[in-house]
């Protein structure tokens, strides 16, 4: 098995996160994985977005959790990338669940850690929706819940136990106590940065009984080399250049 996931989408072809971008990845045939990241706001509502700033993906800026919903619901999200996409705006987790049911997509929900004073209250609220709007997703489509937070993890382990749980670590943080941690939150994938990954530590980690899958990787060079030390998956920008080495 070798899985492509649409890493925020396709935003090789489209803004990152979008619907575009989301819509791009799944109409490429073979492609059957969508990655994105949830994050919430201030009044607690759900939307996609990488950085927990809007600067470098919207047309404002300010920390996300301190802004309720209506506030930037209208911020463009596509303008920076190109005047075809300064229509798109800021997707809610709803739609996203809309687009995997129209597309018979499986999906990858990064849960973002929460910065801010209010951020435990709202890691449990953001669990606890994405587990309720989790239910309007057909139920022959597949969901990860994955984060680099080890308390979202955790509490997706206690609230929506049914789906498979990843956590993510970039290079610098991979540290020799991984297995505890993901142990710790019921984890059984493993989603690595791919700088300085070796086959060794591939070995370390799939000899352990984990599945492992690493972001972001755009080579699809690089891509064969991680399929044949026995990676399980990546994360990818261009989706449609890695769909050849997808395996069922
Ligand atoms: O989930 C894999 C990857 O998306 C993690 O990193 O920063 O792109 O969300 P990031
Ligand atoms: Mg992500």
């Amino acid at each position: 098995m070798f899985t492509i996931y649409g890493h925020r989408g396709m935003p090789s072809k489209a803004p990152e996160n979008t619907l575009a971008s989301f819509k791009a990845a799944a109409e490429v045939e073979g492609i059957k994985w969508l990655e994105l990241d949830v994050a919430i706001t201030k009044d607690e509502q759900l939307v996609i977005i990488h950085d927990d700033d809007l600067e470098r993906t919207t047309d404002m800026s300010g920390e996300i959790t301190t802004f309720n919903y209506d506030e930037i619901k209208s911020a463009s999200t596509g303008a920076w990338y190109s005047e075809k996409f300064k229509e798109e705006k800021l997707p809610t987790f709803d739609e996203v669940i809309e687009l995997a049911n129209a597309f018979d997509m499986n999906i990858n929900v990064e849960l973002k850690g929460v910065s801010g004073p209010n951020g435990l209250a709202l890691s449990h609220s953001m669990v606890k929706q994405v587990s309720e709007k989790l239910q309007n997703l057909n139920k022959d489509q597949q969901v990860v819940i994955s984060s680099f937070n080890v308390i979202l993890v955790k509490l997706a382990s206690e609230i929506m136990p049914q789906y498979r749980r990843g956590l993510i670590f970039h290079a610098s943080s991979f540290r020799r106590d991984w297995q505890s941690l993901l142990d710790y939150c019921e984890a059984e994938i493993l989603n690595i940065e791919d700088a300085q990954l070796t086959e060794e530590k591939v070995k370390l980690i799939k000899e352990a009984g984990y599945e492992l899958n690493v972001w972001t990787v755009n080579k699809s060079t690089r891509a064969n080399q991680l399929a044949n030390w026995g990676v399980d998956g990546i994360f990818t920008n261009n989706a449609d250049k890695m769909v050849h080495l997808s395996k069922a």
